[in-house]
């Protein structure tokens, strides 16, 4: 028997037991005539303790031969702790040696394996393995099986099906590139790995399975960020016989059992629903952090026309006001000014305006501005005296969502991103059809198989910017979560879809001819959504990245560092497939 118990769960009320425990050496001191031993495992960490006189001499020799993370077993007899650590479920006992085999050696990791550690990114991430024995990372996969756990309870409850689709697939069109991968079988031919399961999950619809769900690994290649990995999971649900908020109240009642379940938050309240039109003009984004509120407000009725030329030719004037900021140095005004110009951010300049304490103001355009004007400002932004008014101009789009960077790095100066706050919102009634500059063509905003708003049906043909969408996202804390919608399912008007999106008859069938077909056998009106399940754990951790709640990431470079992957495959493996490099 390798152990009796776990390293986390002798107490008190063990005292006097005989008992085997097995797992790392975490840390040792070595006082001369006494050796406390650090044993960890996932469950915790027990003290052991050898005293001169009391313990075999050849225990301490060997305890002494063993290092940082050897791997050991040990025998011996719980007994009350002489100090205790009041920090951990152990502190109160400890365990007097009476046998210590070494199980196995290891060298010295490369890092400390402590909750602080000494060890920077790269080699963490090329040591994973070490990585995740620290409590931070294990809680955090705890925390994602707890989610994990608690949807399926929820979903199975209310007679969801987990259902497996396929891995090797043709293409799914959500808006990044495909991994292909060739076959073997089929020379010449590749494979797609799923974006996402949609259409599968549609299928499964017109088969008859009205409630399906899946914990589903996705794969797009795109840019990385912090809330975005080359291979992610979802959520996957797909629904028969439903209306759009049919599948709002089911996922937000999910949500809330997550929070209820994992978190012990019960939100008791509605979500907010909000259409994007809203989003983008009150916090120029499509996913608004209402942890705080910091609108925007447009300013270009009451700016225009005063002799700035910046703000004359503008196509939109926006400000936000920062609460208590009319402080705010030179210095840190200029660091706000270069935060706005940095490519990311992209407006041109940064406008200012201080409503100073004792009633006057102070902007950085006094010479075409006096108080009378400014208090306009001050009035069209909610700004008090003591507050700060910030001003973008510009293209519209462009300027609101420097506006919502704006907003998020005031936030953060201001210390508003409490993550122990959750603020869920629904964003409904997005545009069908977005523009593509690049291609100069619309895009489906969501996807292709997403119904249009009844009622905004004959814009299609005279201006399909304007169609309205059964789609919706769940955003919480300024973080897409989930998005979905009410699918079409009729095959003419999926057919008139791909039209506009500008596929020809021959490219529709060839890309989705299947679900074409199937709509001609009976499909039912069905709708889904599917969450991020990395988003909402790390949401739930309280953390910016997505890396940290997944066993083994990629990098920024969409490498993984451990494996060493991707990397080049030998010749033969490439003859096989009838593959040859291009130099
Ligand atoms: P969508 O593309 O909006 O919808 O994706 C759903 C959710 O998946 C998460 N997500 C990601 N998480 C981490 N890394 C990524 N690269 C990444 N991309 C997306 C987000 C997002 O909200 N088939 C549709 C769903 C549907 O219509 O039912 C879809 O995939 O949290």
């Amino acid at each position: 028997m390798y152990r009796t118990h776990t390293c986390g769960e002798l107490n008190i009320n063990n005292i006097g037991e005989k008992v085997i425990l097995s797992g790392w050496i975490q840390k040792m001191r070595d006082k001369g005539k006494m050796i406390w031993v650090d044993l960890r495992d996932r469950y915790g960490i027990t003290q052991i303790i050898l005293e001169d006189g009391v313990t075999d001499s050849k225990i301490f020799e060997n305890v002494r031969s063993a290092g940082r993370e050897y791997v050991v077993q040990i025998s011996g007899e719980v007994i009350k702790r002489f100090s205790v650590n009041p920090n951990i479920p152990t502190g109160e006992v400890e365990i007097k040696i009476s046998e210590f085999k070494i199980l196995n050696k290891s060298e010295t990791p490369p890092f400390t394996i402590e909750d602080e550690t000494d060890g920077g990114d790269e080699i963490r991430m090329k040591y994973r393995y070490l990585d995740l024995r620290r409590n931070p990372l294990k809680e955090n996969l705890m925390l994602r099986h707890k989610i994990t756990q608690e949807t399926r309870v929820f979903l199975d409850s209310k007679a969801f099906m987990e259902v497996e689709t396929p891995y090797l697939i043709k293409s799914t069109p959500e808006g990044a590139r495909d991994f292909i991968v060739p076959s073997r079988m089929n020379q010449g031919q590749f494979y797609a790995l799923p974006q996402s399961p949609q259409t599968f999950k549609q299928l499964l619809m017109i088969s008859g399975y009205d409630k399906y769900f899946q914990i589903v690994k996705c794969f797009r290649d795109e840019d990385l960020r912090a809330d975005r990995q080359p291979e992610f999971t979802q959520i996957d649900c797909e629904m028969s016989f439903v209306h759009q908020d049919d599948i709002l109240n089911n996922f937000e009642a999910m949500t809330k059992h997550l929070f209820k379940k994992v978190k012990g938050i019960d939100i008791t309240e509605k979500f907010q629903q909000m259409p994007y039109s809203e989003a983008m003009s009150k916090y120029g984004s499509d996913k608004p952090d209402l942890r705080f509120d910091m609108q925007i407000n447009e300013l270009s009725e009451i700016v225009k026309n005063k002799g700035f030329v910046v703000f004359d030719k503008a196509e939109y004037i926006g400000g936000i006001c920062a609460k208590g900021c009319a402080t705010y140095s030179r210095k840190q005004l200029d660091a706000l000014t270069t935060f706005v110009k940095t490519p990311q951010v992209g407006a041109t300049g940064l406008v200012y305006a201080k409503y100073n304490e004792d009633g006057s103001f102070k902007s950085s355009v006094d010479k075409f501005f006096n108080a009378e004007e400014l208090t306009k400002w001050a009035k069209a932004t909610g700004a008090e005296k003591g507050d700060l008014i910030l001003i973008l101009a510009g293209n519209k789009n462009k300027t609101l969502s420097a506006l919502s960077d704006l907003r998020l790095e005031m936030a953060n100066r201001l210390g508003l991103k409490d993550n122990t706050v959750f603020a869920p919102l629904w964003v409904v009634d997005f545009p069908l059809l977005e523009w593509d500059e690049e291609s100069e063509r619309f895009h489906a905003m969501h996807h292709p198989f997403t119904s249009p708003k009844a009622e905004d049906f004959d814009l299609l043909e005279t201006k399909p910017g304007e169609v309205r969408a059964n789609a919706y996202d769940l955003v919480i804390n300024g973080v897409e979560i989930g998005g979905g919608s009410i699918r079409i399912h009729d095959n003419k008007m999926q057919k008139l879809m791909f039209k506009h999106l500008g596929f020809t008859d021959e490219e529709a069938e060839n890309q989705f001819g299947f679900l074409l077909n199937a709509f001609k056998y009976g499909a039912p009106p069905h709708g889904g959504i599917a969450l991020g399940l990395d988003r909402l754990v790390s949401l739930f951790a309280g953390l910016e990245s997505i890396r940290d709640v997944i066993a083994f990431p990629k990098n920024n470079s969409g490498r993984d560092v451990m494996i060493d992957s991707p990397s080049q495959v030998a010749k033969e493996q490439l003859d096989d497939l009838n593959l040859k490099l291009k130099s």
